[in-house]
């Protein structure tokens, strides 16, 4: 039976996420797709079965959950493991952005540091060690470019991105001797929900598109196997400032 390669995607429902799992599934592997709304993943899929293309399309796993549970996320590991057997590709995409530095709730802080930070690292530390079995692996973390700078207003959101892009960079030098290759992605404004929410001062065509996210995982992911790529910044022409 033929063996496609597996990729984890959290934050698939909507947005980054979402357009990476159907630009994954497209390319062949067979995707397992997160998020806490079971009803939005399986519009994602009943939209990656609509154009769906003979003998390359592979139907993907829905997976509803909450990436801060680390029970659930164990479990999940366990089970892709045993009906695939590998893990190729793991992208932490899923996250959100509650404006505050000091004026945020304690709750909202450290669920925010739970969601961005934690839980990726709950899923790396599950999916790295089947990586060094198989002596390869990707993992892209979908940092920002708040995870670089400061910005005011922002600053418990700032907080958690720049511990992810320290992790990211932490692990990508850790990994490289195993085969295993670490990149963060630092966009700046996405032109996803999020981005509305957070009241974005750009036109959705003055924005980075959530394809442009997925055409620069293809690209990492096409580059010859001893190169590896620790952190890419995409801005927007009109916010580099
Ligand atoms: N948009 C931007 O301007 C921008 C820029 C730089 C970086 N980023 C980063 O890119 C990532 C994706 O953002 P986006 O713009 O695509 O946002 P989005 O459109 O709001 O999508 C967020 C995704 O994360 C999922 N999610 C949120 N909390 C979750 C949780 N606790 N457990 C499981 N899934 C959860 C959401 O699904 P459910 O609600 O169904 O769980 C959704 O699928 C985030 O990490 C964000 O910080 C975004």
């Amino acid at each position: 039976m033929k063996q496609y390669p597996v990729a984890i995607i959290t934050g698939a429902s909507r947005g980054i996420g979402k357009s990476c799992a159907l630009g994954l599934t497209q390319a062949g592997y067979q995707t397992v797709l997160i998020s806490r709304t079971e009803s939005t993943l399986q519009t994602v899929v009943n939209e990656i079965n609509k154009n769906s293309i003979k003998d390359v399309t592979i139907e993907p796993l829905v997976y509803p959950m909450d990436v801060t549970d680390k029970e659930k996320i164990r479990q999940l590991i366990d089970e892709i493991q045993n009906q695939f057997g590998r893990i190729d590709l793991l992208i932490n995409c899923a996250g959100f952005l509650k404006p505050g530095t000091l004026n945020i709730s304690d709750y909202d802080f450290e669920n925010m540091i739970k969601t961005n930070l934690v839980s990726p690292f709950y899923l790396m530390k599950e999916v790295v060690p089947l990586m060094k079995k198989a002596g390869k692996g990707h993992i892209f973390n979908i940092v920002s470019r708040a995870g670089k700078i400061g910005f005011e207003g922002e600053g418990a959101y700032v907080a958690t991105k720049f511990g992810l892009l320290g992790f990211s960079e932490s692990l990508y030098r850790e990994l490289s001797k195993e085969g295993i290759s670490v990149t963060a992605i630092c966009p700046g404004w996405v032109n996803t929900d999020l981005s509305k929410q957070a009241k974005a001062p750009l036109l959705d065509e003055e924005m980075i598109q959530p394809e442009d996210i997925m055409k620069t995982i293809a690209w990492v992911l096409e580059l010859a196997p001893n190169t590896c790529v620790r952190e890419i910044t995409l801005e927007c022409f009109k916010s580099i400032a």
